[in-house]
């Protein structure tokens, strides 16, 4: 878990300010047998800050591209470097990914809701971000770009469990841009033969993913409000099912995302999810369950736009990426409530 008060080795790079291309990373020459220099665009951010974490567990060298508008320079970790910048911006992009062998690339607006109310900003920083991301890669020849997609894409799939191959109906901004930066992606390996794996991940929940903004996510809501003795709000009935996906699997997938063999991946999306299905009100009673918290949810109106019930067919990821998610819901909602309990 990452220490909150730690030094962060920061650098915010302009786009016109040349930097010479050796001087970027701690250890210019070889690295460790099997140890890779990575850059993570949103590494400051929920789920990238966790794949940080987990790069340099293992002995990688990473830098961080963020502009920190939902992160926080404190998720990442002591002696990673985090360049401050926008991934649309060319120029930036282009001196982050400068020496890299793997490029995850997690940034972007995520929230739906907020891309209904701002696509244009949406747009940028998902579309032309990735764009920007696939050039810069292509151009310092980077062997492999992981990018994160979402479920989003299939747009309430009636086919459950959802394959890869289902119907794609985008119904919000922020889906319409995580499929075309699906297709940059596929683009990008059949014209300029860079490797690129697109992961549709499945509402993924787990530390570090907070319940303080404005889009936050129903599980640290709902954690935050049995916390904090408010009813928990639940939009409709409750019955809607998701499929979530705990945080070091997601984790875990794009590390697998960026080694499997070409040939069977590249170029593809493969779902990353549990697996499974789950009310609002079970997962309300698990909460229950493991903090002692009773509570009487508060019922709104169902949300415009959401859909009823999603759950994920993960066999292609299996077969194709050699991952399967490890962490039960139980477990996973136990280890984030104890980061909830240690914040
Ligand atoms: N959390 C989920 O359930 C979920 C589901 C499907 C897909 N995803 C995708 O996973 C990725 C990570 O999501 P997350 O949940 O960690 O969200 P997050 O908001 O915590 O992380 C996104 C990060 O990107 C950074 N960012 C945003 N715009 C940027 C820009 N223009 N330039 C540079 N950095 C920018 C933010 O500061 C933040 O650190 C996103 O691509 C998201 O679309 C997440």
């Amino acid at each position: 878990m990452v220490d909150h008060g730690i030094e962060v080795e920061r650098v915010v790079i302009e786009a016109t300010v040349a930097a010479p291309a050796h001087s970027r990373w701690r250890r210019p020459g070889a690295l460790a047998c099997g140890a890779v220099r990575a850059l993570v665009t949103g590494g400051a951010g929920f789920i990238g800050s966790n794949l940080v974490e987990a790069l340099v567990a293992r002995g990688d060298e990473v830098a961080v591209l963020d502009d920190l508008s939902t992160g926080f320079a404190e998720n990442v970790p002591a002696g990673v470097e985090l360049v401050e910048g926008d991934v649309a911006d060319a120029g930036v992009v282009a001196k982050a990914a400068s020496g890299c062998e793997v490029v995850f690339h997690l940034a972007a607006h995520r929230a739906v809701f907020r891309s209904v109310e701002h696509p244009l900003q949406t747009d940028r920083a998902n579309v032309a971000g990735t764009l920007a991301v696939l050039v810069a890669a292509r151009d310092a020849g980077v062997r492999r770009v992981v990018a994160s997609s979402s479920s989003s894409v299939y747009g309430g799939a009636e086919q459950l469990p959802t394959p890869e191959s289902a119907p794609l109906l985008p119904r919000s901004p922020y889906a319409v841009s995580k499929l075309a930066g699906e297709h940059y992606c596929r683009v990008f390996t059949e014209l300029f033969g860079l490797e690129t794996v697109s992961l549709r991940y499945f509402n993924v929940y787990g530390p570090r993913q907070r319940p303080d903004s404005q889009y936050a996510a129903v599980i640290p809501l709902f954690i935050d409000a049995l916390r904090s003795g408010r009813p928990p709000e639940v939009h409709g009935d409750g019955r809607q099912t998701r499929d979530f996906t705990y945080v070091a699997d997601a984790v875990a997938a794009n590390l697998r995302a960026a080694t499997a063999p070409a040939e069977r991946c590249s170029g593809k999306a493969y779902n990353v999810a549990g697996g499974a299905a789950h009310s609002l009100l079970d997962l309300l009673g698990i909460l229950e369950g493991l903090t002692g918290v009773r509570a009487a949810p508060l019922h709104t109106d169902p949300r415009a736009g959401d859909v009823r019930h999603t759950r994920a067919d993960i066999s292609a990821a299996k077969a194709e990426l050699g991952h399967a998610p490890e962490v039960s819901f139980e477990e996973g909602l136990a280890r984030t409530l104890e980061w909830f309990a240690a914040r």
